[in-house]
């Protein structure tokens, strides 16, 4: 049975209030079936309970549950394919021989979910860039999600996740089977630092400055001033000839125009614009 509208209300304004994720009239019954998960992961008897405890205060941690509850977290190995593509032949190169005096590259993956995101860029830079030794490369990534971000540092996933993009090749090399599932070797996972951060907080945490951030399939979630506030702090964050890519469904376009959208082979990214002047 999908909520009734005071119900639905009350999730919609607490998941808003804490993550920005908008969620859009219609969506009452996905709702209520992800709070019914919830509710029994928690040991709590109905959906009616649940409720009643979310409105006896108004911070716990059920309402963070509940938020981590309702983010999709749809995400795969090497996804979409083409942005690791130019990475590897054009983006990466070029960075390579621009920070040649600094030795360093600092990647981002924002809205990281379970892994697979940052963990294909690992993989990436050790099949094709392991001997830059002198070189450090480092990975930040981060989700809202603290069961995602746990998932994420972990690193072990199901045949099934397993089965979804990466190449036998890579599974040969830098896995090891634990039970029915395969978990990453401890240095493809060590490469990638990993936080649990609010996109849509007023202030992100300290982070060094990125030449590469990839923000995909986040900003969907999030309504039209809030995407331009993230911008905006993507904006300042990435270095003046660094790369954004965002999901195949997003753009910068009418939100911040303070990126240029380029064409590299067949992906698209985002650069920052150089003011006249
Ligand atoms: C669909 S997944 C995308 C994963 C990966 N970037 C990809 O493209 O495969 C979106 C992720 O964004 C995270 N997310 C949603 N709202 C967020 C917020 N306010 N701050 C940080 N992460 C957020 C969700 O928890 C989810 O794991």
């Amino acid at each position: 049975m999908p909520l009734n509208p005071k119900d639905f209300n009350l999730i919609r304004q607490l998941v808003n209030k804490r993550s920005a994720i908008v969620l859009d009239n219609g969506k009452e019954a996905l709702v209520e079936s992800r709070l019914s998960i919830l509710a029994r992961k928690e040991g709590i008897d109905t959906i009616a309970e649940l409720l009643n405890r979310l409105r006896s205060c108004t911070a716990s941690r059920l309402h963070d549950k509940v938020v981590e509850v309702m983010t999709t977290n749809e995400t795969l190995f090497f996804r979409d394919i083409y942005p690791f593509d130019v990475l590897c032949s054009i983006i990466i190169p070029e960075l390579l021989e621009k920070r040649k005096t600094e030795n360093r590259l600092h990647i981002w993956s924002a809205g990281c979910s379970s892994g697979q995101e940052p963990y294909s860029i690992a993989m990436l830079l050790k099949e094709h860039f392991a001997h830059h030794t002198n070189w450090s490369f480092r990975i930040n990534a981060c989700d809202i999600s603290k069961e995602m971000v746990a998932r994420a540092r972990e690193g072990r996933y199901s045949q099934f996740e397993i089965n979804r993009g990466l190449p036998a090749p890579l599974l040969v090399k830098y896995f090891h089977q634990k039970g029915v599932d395969w978990q990453l070797r401890e240095d493809i996972r060590r490469m990638v630092e990993y936080d649990d951060i609010n996109l849509a907080a007023p202030q992100w945490p300290m982070m060094p400055s990125m030449d590469i951030i990839f923000m995909r399939n986040v900003l969907i979630y999030f309504d039209i001033e809030t995407k331009k506030q993230i911008l905006h702090k993507v904006r300042r964050l990435l270095r003046p000839d660094g790369y954004l890519f965002l999901g195949t469904a997003e753009t910068t376009l009418n939100l911040d125009d303070s990126f240029d959208r380029k064409q590299y082979e067949k992906a698209w990214c985002y650069r920052p614009l150089i003011q006249p002047g």
